[in-house]
């Protein structure tokens, strides 16, 4: 980093890398098992606030799917924003490559810092892995957000997509390896695509989408989510809010309805208009507030 940054998106992450070192974060590394490193952002030390841990999703790296939420809950939380195995500096030579593998090694990394109770913010694959750790572990985690994330996924909704986006896997659209197919992608995800000169596209493929693309392909196929068409989800003991974008193309907002219905009493649906898969980064004021209005009341003002 730093010496030899000539492109755009090089010049970007080493911005993110300075706000989230702002905001009191810090680049770590641990090793979870003999086979299993975690890399995170974190706080340089841990404090009394209440910890809060964002799972990011299939995308570039966690930074950079985040970057609008770290300074923001950092001033009230301990925000750890770890990589999923695969993503960023997170690395596995286990050949586990199913979601409930990513959140035992999150819990491993959590249980590892010394921290015992925390809440969740997951969105898109991430969201499943923040499901399951909830759902495994109701003694730690505290609160659950599920944001963009069918975690009600069937077989169905994954075919409707790839009719959708005109491809015949489900890689080539999340694993985009040409600026038109990465054009595709930031069509479906984002509700108004901002003009992006293809150099730029190609930077970013170079840059944030080629690492480990193997191991990516393979943590898709194994996916156990979305492999039925039948949905057996229990509901969490946990208050979850779950939060969409109004205009999701991935995920469609007949989902989320659905969700809010399977995970019953304990579970709330805030809809976020002209958003689509990343409410976070198109939305993001809106999606602060309604997250931090859900962790600093629950679902007492709804
Ligand atoms: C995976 O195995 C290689 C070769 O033994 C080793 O160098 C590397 O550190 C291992 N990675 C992790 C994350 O444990």
């Amino acid at each position: 980093m730093g010496a030899s940054c000539f492109s755009i998106v090089c010049l970007l992450s080493n911005f993110l890398r300075r706000s989230a070192t702002a905001a009191g974060l810090s680049s770590q590394t641990v090793e979870i098992d003999g086979d299993t490193t975690i890399h995170f952002w974190g706080p340089t030390a841990a404090t009394s606030k209440p910890n809060l841990v964002l799972i990011h999703g299939f995308g570039p790296p966690s930074l950079w799917q985040w970057r609008q939420q770290i300074s923001f809950f950092a001033g009230e939380f301990d925000v750890y924003v770890p990589d999923l195995l695969f993503f960023g500096d997170s690395f596995t030579n286990s050949t586990d490559r199913s979601e409930v593998f990513q959140a035992t090694c999150l819990a491993k990394l959590l249980e590892n810092l010394q921290i015992h109770r925390y809440s969740v913010v997951g969105t898109s694959y991430g969201g499943f892995v923040a499901y399951l750790m909830a759902a495994a572990s109701p003694e730690k985690v505290e609160k659950v957000v599920i944001a963009s994330s069918a975690v009600n996924m069937r077989r169905s909704d994954n075919d409707r997509l790839m009719k959708k986006a005109k491809v015949d896997k489900i890689e080539d659209l999340m694993l985009p390896t040409t600026a038109s197919g990465l054009r595709t992608l930031l069509d479906l995800v984002l509700f108004r695509r901002p003009y992006m000169p293809e150099f730029l596209l190609n930077d970013f493929l170079d840059k944030l989408y080629s690492e480990n693309r193997k191991e990516k392909l393979e943590l898709l196929k194994e996916l156990r989510i979305g492999q039925d068409e039948v949905v057996t989800i229990s509901p969490l003991s946990q208050e979850t809010l779950i939060v969409w974008g109004e205009q999701d193309q991935i995920f469609l907002l007949e989902k989320a309805t659905e969700l809010n219905k399977l995970l019953g009493e304990k579970a709330k649906l805030k809809v976020i208009k002209k958003a689509s898969h990343c409410p976070q980064l198109e939305r993001a004021d809106q999606f602060n507030n309604i997250v931090n209005d859900f962790f600093v009341h629950g679902f007492n003002m709804y």
